[in-house]
C-alpha cells in the first residue's frame, strides 16, 4: 500500500472512530465501513482500529473472522452470494450456480482475477418465497434464473465505465433491483395503522399501565420461544440503573423465515411505535434495530421512516407533548451471523463483540446492552404490541388457543403453489394451512426452520401452537419427491457454518450428524451407528450452550424418525446387518 494510501486510510478510520467516540460498540460499524470501501480488512486497518479503540489487534481480528461478510481476504468489488439454503435449492438453486461459475470463468470461494467479482455462498437471504435469491453487495436479486445471470453480471461490468465506488452504486439503479423483491402478503395480515395510534394511546396512561395491558393481553413473543412479553417489560421496569435499552431483534436468520422483512418494509411505523411504547414502559431513553445485514437495502426505507417520526415528534424530546419522555432509535447492522438472532449474541455484537452467546443469568432485563438493563423483542411482537394498545388487550384474545393467544404471520415457501405471508390464528392445523398455500400434496412440512422439526404427512392435524408445535413462522413444504435425506443434510451444513464454535456438543456433534448422513447417502451407515447418530443429536440438545445447538440436531431427529424406511432403504443397499456396515 502506498503511503498516501495508508494516509488515507488512516484518516477514515480516525474519522469513523471519532464518530463512535473512541468506543468499542462502534467496532462493527467501523469494520463494516471499511470493508465496504476497501474490499477487504487489511492488517494495518485492523491495527490502526485497535489503537483508536484501545484494544488488543487480535480481538479486532477475532471480530472480523467471526462474521462472513467480513473479511481480511481481497475481495472483488462486486460480492456475489447466492443463498444455498433449502427453500433456494428446490427452487432450482444448482443451475444458478453453474452460471454463475461459468459466466465469471471461477468457483465459489474465489475472486476473478481482474478483481472485479468475487463468488460466494450465503445462508438463508429471506427471500424464500421468491427464490433462488442472491445478494450483489447490499443489494438482492430474487427469482434468478441462468438468463438472469447474465443480465446482473453485465450491469456489474459497464458499470466500471465510472468510478469503482460509483459502479458500486450504479447496481442499486438498476431497475432490475429496483422491483425484485415482491411483498407477496396472503391471507389476513396486519393493517397499517396510523403511525402513532398506539403510542398516542399508551401516553395516556401510566407506564406501569401499559405493562398491565400487554399482561392482560397474554402477549407471548413472536421469536418462536414464546416467552410472556410483559414478563421482560416489568423486570427492566423495575432494575435499577438510569439507563436502560429496547432492542429490536431485527435479525431474522432462521431458514424459511421472511416475514419480518415485509413487516420492516411495509409496516416500519407498527414496529417504531411499539418499540417506543416499551420505551415508554420501561423508562428507556433508547432503541436500537439490530438488522440483520442480509436486509441492508431496507436501511434506507427505516431511515425515512424514522426521519417522518422525528418530524412528527413521534421520536425525540417530549414525544407528543409528554414532558420528559424522551426517545430516540438507531440501526445497527449486522453482518452475516445466524447466532447473533440470540438475544444474548446479539448484544455482544452491538457491543462489538463476537457474536457468542452468555451464559445466563444474568439476564438482559438486569445486564444487557453495555450492561445496562434492555429488553430484546422480535419485530412483529412491537407491531402487535401497537395493536394491542390501540384496539385493548380483548383484540388479541379474539383469535388463537387458550395459551395461544391472537394470530401468527407465517413464512411459506418450498413446493406450494402461493408461497407468501400468511396471517392464521394459533391452532390452525397444518392441513388447513396447506390448503390455503397450495400444498395439500406434501409429503412433509418444515416447521420453525432448520431449528424446527419435519412434520410427516401423518400428522397434518397437528396445530401451529405454543402447546402443540411451537414455531417463529417458517414453513418449508416439501413435495412427494423430496428427498429427505437431502433436507436433513442441507440443514447440518447450515449448522457447520453458522455454530459459532464455542460449545463442544454444538461445534463437534454438528459434523458428526453431517458426516453420519453422508455415510447414510452412500448406503455406508450401520443401524448401529445410526442409533449411536441420534443419541449424539439428544445429547447435544441437552448439552449444547444455547438455543442454536440445542435446537441444531432437531430435523436430523425427526427426518430420521419419521422417514426411516427412506433412510433404511439407504442403508439396506449395502448393510444387511444390523452390527455391520461402516462405523467410522
Ligand atoms: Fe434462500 Fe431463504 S432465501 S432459502
Amino acid at each position: 500500500m502506498l503511503e498516501s494510501e495508508r494516509l488515507r486510510l488512516s484518516q477514515k478510520i480516525e474519522d469513523l472512530a471519532a464518530h463512535y467516540h473512541y468506543h468499542r460498540h462502534g467496532l462493527l460499524p467501523i469494520l463494516q465501513a471499511i470493508k465496504s470501501n476497501h474490499n477487504h480488512i487489511s492488517d494495518f486497518a485492523m491495527q490502526e482500529v485497535a489503537r483508536l479503540l484501545s484494544i488488543h489487534p487480535v480481538e479486532v481480528y477475532g471480530v472480523v473472522s467471526f462474521y462472513s461478510f467480513l473479511s481480511t481476504k481481497q475481495q472483488g468489488n462486486f460480492v456475489i452470494r447466492l443463498c444455498r439454503t433449502i427453500s433456494c435449492c428446490l427452487a432450482g438453486k444448482d443451475t444458478v450456480a453453474r452460471q454463475l461459475e461459468n459466466e465469471l470463468g471461477i468457483a465459489f470461494g474465489e475472486t476473478t482475477p481482474d478483481g472485479r467479482f468475487s463468488l460466494s455462498w450465503a445462508n438463508c437471504l429471506g427471500m424464500c418465497d421468491q427464490g433462488p435469491a442472491l445478494l450483489v453487495n447490499d443489494y438482492v436479486f430474487t427469482r434468478v434464473t441462468a438468463e438472469r445471470v447474465y443480465n446482473i453480471i453485465e450491469t456489474c461490468r459497464r458499470s466500471f465505465g465510472v468510478s469503482a465506488l460509483e459502479g458500486k452504486d450504479a447496481i442499486n439503479n438498476h431497475s432490475e433491483v429496483q422491483s425484485n423483491v415482491k411483498t407477496n402478503l396472503s391471507h389476513g395480515v396486519f393493517s397499517a395503522e396510523d403511525p402513532d395510534q398506539g403510542l398516542r394511546a399508551a401516553l395516556k396512561r401510566a407506564p406501569n399501565d401499559v405493562i398491565n395491558m400487554i399482561k392482560e393481553s397474554g402477549l407471548k413473543g413472536r421469536g418462536g420461544a414464546g416467552f410472556p412479553t410483559h414478563i421482560k417489560w416489568e423486570l427492566a421496569a423495575k432494575a435499577a440503573g438510569g439507563e436502560k435499552y429496547v432492542v429490536c431483534n431485527a435479525d431474522e436468520g432462521e431458514p424459511g423465515t421472511f416475514k419480518d422483512r415485509v413487516l420492516i418494509s411495509d409496516f416500519p411505523d407498527l414496529m417504531l411505535d411499539g418499540m417506543t411504547i416499551a420505551g415508554y414502559a420501561i423508562g428507556a431513553q433508547n432503541g436500537i434495530i439490530y438488522l440483520r445485514g442480509e436486509y441492508s437495502y431496507l436501511k434506507k426505507n427505516l431511515y425515512q421512516a424514522l426521519a417522518r417520526r422525528r418530524s412528527a415528534n413521534l421520536l425525540g424530546q417530549d414525544i407528543l407533548g409528554k414532558r420528559g419522555f424522551h426517545f430516540e432509535i438507531d440501526v445497527r447492522l449486522g453482518s452475516g451471523a445466524y447466532v447473533c438472532g440470540e438475544e444474548t449474541a446479539l448484544i455482544e455484537s452491538l457491543e462489538g463483540q463476537r457474536g457468542e452467546p452468555r451464559n445466563r443469568p444474568p439476564f438482559p432485563v438486569n445486564t444487557g446492552y453495555n450492561n445496562h438493563p434492555t429488553i430484546v423483542n422480535n419485530v412483529e411482537t412491537f407491531a402487535l404490541t401497537t395493536h394491542i394498545l390501540s384496539k385493548g388487550p380483548a383484540w388479541l384474545k379474539q383469535q388463537g388457543t387458550k395459551l395461544s393467544i391472537g394470530t401468527k404471520l407465517f413464512s411459506v415457501s418450498g413446493d406450494c403453489q402461493h408461497p407468501g405471508i400468511y396471517e392464521f390464528p394459533y391452532g390452525v392445523t397444518i392441513a388447513e394451512l396447506l390448503k390455503q398455500v397450495g400444498g395439500e400434496d406434501a409429503k412433509a412440512v418444515q416447521v420453525g426452520g432448520a431449528s424446527g422439526r419435519s412434520v410427516p404427512r401423518s400428522q397434518f392435524e397437528h396445530t401451529l401452537a405454543f402447546e402443540d408445535i411451537p414455531t417463529g413462522g417458517s414453513i418449508i413444504v416439501f413435495g412427494p419427491q423430496t428427498n429427505m435425506l437431502q433436507v436433513a443434510k442441507n440443514f447440518l451444513e447450515f449448522f457447520n457454518d453458522e455454530s459459532c464454535g464455542q460449545c463442544t456438543p454444538c461445534r463437534i456433534g454438528n459434523v458428526k450428524l453431517l458426516e453420519g448422513v453422508e455415510l447414510l447417502e452412500k448406503g455406508k451407515c450401520s443401524i448401529k451407528y445410526l442409533r449411536e447418530l441420534q443419541s449424539l443429536g439428544q445429547t447435544m440438545q441437552l448439552a449444547s450452550k444455547c438455543g442454536l445447538g440445542q435446537s441444531a440436531p432437531n430435523a436430523f431427529l425427526s427426518i430420521t424418525e419419521h422417514f426411516k424406511d427412506e433412510i433404511l432403504g439407504k442403508i439396506h443397499k449395502t448393510v444387511e446387518v444390523e452390527e455391520g456396515g461402516t462405523h467410522p
